[in-house]
């Protein structure tokens, strides 16, 4: 099949490359020409494992194609995905629809033949249907079918992701889109995942119902973890002990610092907005988003304890800054409210990590980023293990650190409390 997807950034440039692999033809376009540019070169302008490769062989065999002209990757195009970003609005809760809905217009103007227009954006519940009186002269006469695919792909796992998804969802009702979409997902989905045909307000809400649930998941357990701490339990033992139970699964029960990234923050708050549109309090949901907001300074004020509430001239260093391990997306990461905290009480920040320098700290004084974890670690009087990256799970710190006293406050618990106390390193972790 022909494809078009719009908004090249790690949905639309993933589900793009991967459906090219197997055997549609793909026009991935961008508004940025700098990333078109790069991507025609080659160049892959996110973090993503086993992406370049993919992306590489499949550009060769022309099955790829990266373009800013819309008209044409459209005219050429069969099935059009909508991939584009939708953040959160400036001092408000909601999504920000605009670059849903501009495109919408763009293409009302381009369609000229019948095309199966499918946003896998995270849109709102009722989005599909704003983006159906756009095109309404289209869908009258039937040369537009409307339909909500939303992904579920993780950054770091992403191509395992698109081609082993748990469930594939798609919300239309139009017989047609069903079938052809079916067939468009068949090589993937007679592996071991399940497809649903579902409303297309279904489909929108399934996205935001199952992020706003996995973020309760995080919160509920560094909540737990918080009291584990007070009461000398291991909450390893209750993550596993709860985890057992079928009924609530081990995945997302491990406690750390706040959750981040581009989907848990902004879906959460903008489902609570949805809710307030649709006259619905849903109290759980914000509950989860407050406690997520009060984990960031309360594991900052940590830090302040551990340095004995003395934080001037401090030497800190940052393993890792990202979200999560394996994506560069530094998105509402915790570490950007960590750092900022800490460069504001006059601590000295260096930081390491594996996706690179990062342009969230480039104007702040006294936080440096280091090209490997020796330059990041030497004479720091506390390293925070931020991000669980492989790289950080068999440090030898001694070494690393070239001083008699220094701390650890490691927010992902990948070392063994005991084995540090045997080797006198004042270890701090989570839940523990
Ligand atoms: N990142 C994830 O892990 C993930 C997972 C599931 C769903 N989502 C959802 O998918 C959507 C996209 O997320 P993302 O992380 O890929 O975003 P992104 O910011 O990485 O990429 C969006 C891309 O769209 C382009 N764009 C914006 N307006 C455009 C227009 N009018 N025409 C052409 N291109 C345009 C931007 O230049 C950018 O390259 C969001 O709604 C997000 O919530 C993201």
């Amino acid at each position: 099949m022909k494809l078009c997807m719009i908004g090249t950034g790690y949905v639309g440039l993933v589900s793009g490359v991967c459906f090219s692999d197997v055997g549609n033809t793909v026009y991935c376009v961008d508004k940025d020409q700098k990333k078109i540019d790069s991507l025609n070169k080659g160049i892959v302008p996110i973090f993503e494992p086993g992406l370049e490769e993919i992306l590489k062989k499949n550009h060769k065999q022309k099955r790829l194609i990266f373009t800013n002209d819309l008209k044409k990757a459209v005219t050429n195009s069969d099935i059009i995905f909508i991939c584009v970003g939708t953040p959160t609005k400036k001092n408000s809760n909601s999504a920000d629809l605009k670059n849903i809905y501009s495109v919408a217009k763009e293409l009302k103007k381009i369609i000229k033949k019948y095309k199966i227009l499918v946003t896998k954006s995270t849109v709102p519940v009722s989005t599909g249907d704003q983006i159906e009186k756009i095109l309404f002269s289209l869908k009258k006469k039937k040369l537009v079918d409307i339909v909500s695919n939303p992904e579920f792909l993780r950054e770091g796992e992403a191509i395992r992701d698109f081609f082993y998804p748990d469930r594939v969802i798609i919300g239309t009702d139009s017989k047609k889109a069903n079938r052809i979409l079916n067939s468009l997902y068949l090589p993937i989905i007679k592996k071991t995942s399940r497809y649903f045909n579902t409303s297309r307000r279904g489909a929108e809400l399934i996205k935001y119902a199952s992020n706003a649930f996995l973020a309760t998941k995080i919160s509920f357990i560094n909540e737990i973890s918080n009291l584990c701490e007070k009461t000398g339990v291991d909450v390893k033992d209750i993550s596993l002990g709860m985890g057992s139970d079928q009924r609530i699964g081990e995945r997302f029960l491990r406690p750390g610092p706040a959750y981040g990234g581009s989907c848990f923050p902004k879906d959460t708050r903008a489902l609570i907005d949805t809710g307030n549109k649709f006259k619905t309090n849903l109290s759980i949901v914000k509950t989860v988003v407050n406690s997520n907001n009060k984990r960031k300074s309360l594991l900052t004020k940590r830090v302040e304890k551990i340095l004995g509430n003395n934080l001037v001239g401090k030497k800190i260093t940052f393993l890792g800054v990202t979200f999560k391990p394996n994506t560069d997306d530094m998105r509402e990461a915790s570490s950007i409210p960590m750092i900022q905290y800490l460069n504001k009480k006059k601590c000295k920040i260096k930081y390491y990590d594996p996706s690179g320098k990062k342009s969230e700290f480039k104007s702040l004084k006294n936080v440096t980023y280091c090209k490997n974890i020796s330059l990041a670690c030497i004479k720091a009087d506390l390293v925070i293990l931020h991000t669980e990256w492989n790289d950080f799970k068999l440090l030898n710190f001694k070494k690393l650190i070239k001083k008699n006293k220094f701390k650890i406050y490691d927010l992902r618990n990948l070392y063994s409390p005991q084995k540090m106390k045997r080797q006198k390193i004042q270890y701090f972790s989570v839940g523990r």
